[in-house]
């Protein structure tokens, strides 16, 4: 991406300058991996989640910063559970990252229904359960635990903005989540310090 096209995202004002906890879906590798190593080497406190355990062995086990959790965004049980263990560990969420996501190549004539809503439960349905539950505890849980509000970081795509063939099934999510957190954003109540922003994503 060019030096100087991105804007750094702010945190509410009263975020700045002190831990902040951070959850990330799909840290078994790519951009989740990365952000994860990111995170916790800034010393945060870091919410690292993957389908399978074992997939986050990159990370220590003996930093009290950082838990890891198993999720599935396509289970509401599994996104529940995951939130409310991190809430059990540190009482709140400050930026909740949804990553995980992949998408699905070939004509959009020949996928299957099933790949297809796969696909879309993963990239856009997953992101809406993970954002809906931690809305709220950004809103209600993190009061009790110092300042209300926080940040919801949708990883879109350029693809969520323009679209190629062979990967119908990807735009149509990606659009969807770039829809999605706009009006999200403008449902947010500026009293509830909270923001959802994409976050869009391309490599040249
Ligand atoms: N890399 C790019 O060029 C690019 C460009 C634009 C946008 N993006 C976006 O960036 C995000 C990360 O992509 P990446 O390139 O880092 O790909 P990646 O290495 O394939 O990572 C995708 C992650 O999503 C996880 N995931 C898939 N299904 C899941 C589910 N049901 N529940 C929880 N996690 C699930 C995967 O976990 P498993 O290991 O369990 O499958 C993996 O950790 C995606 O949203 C992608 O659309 C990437």
């Amino acid at each position: 991406m060019p030096s100087g096209s991105v804007s750094p995202i702010p945190l509410p004002s009263s975020h700045r300058a002190k831990i902040d906890t951070c959850i990330v879906t799909g840290c078994s590798s790519g951009i989740g991996k990365a952000l994860s190593q990111l995170i916790a080497s800034k010393g945060q406190r870091l919410v690292a989640t993957a389908r399978k355990l074992s997939a986050l062995d990159y990370l220590p086990d003996d930093n009290p910063n950082i838990l890891k959790q198993a999720l599935d965004v396509t289970s509401q049980t599994s996104v529940d559970a995951a939130i409310a263990a991190a809430l059990q560990r540190f009482g709140r969420l400050d930026v909740v990252v949804n990553n995980a996501g992949y998408t699905l190549y070939g004509d959009a004539e020949n996928a299957s229904d099933e790949d297809a809503r796969k696909c879309v439960e993963t990239d856009f349905w997953g992101m809406v359960r993970v954002s809906k539950h931690a809305l709220r505890i950004l809103r209600e849980e993190n009061p009790k635990t110092g300042q209300q509000g926080g940040v919801i970081l949708n990883v879109s795509s350029m693809g969520g903005r323009i679209a190629f063939p062979g990967n119908a099934f990807y735009h149509a999510s990606k659009f969807a989540m770039e829809g999605f957190t706009e009006a999200l954003s403008k449902e947010v109540r500026p009293e509830w310090n909270s923001k959802s922003y994409p976050f869009d994503l391309a490599i040249y």
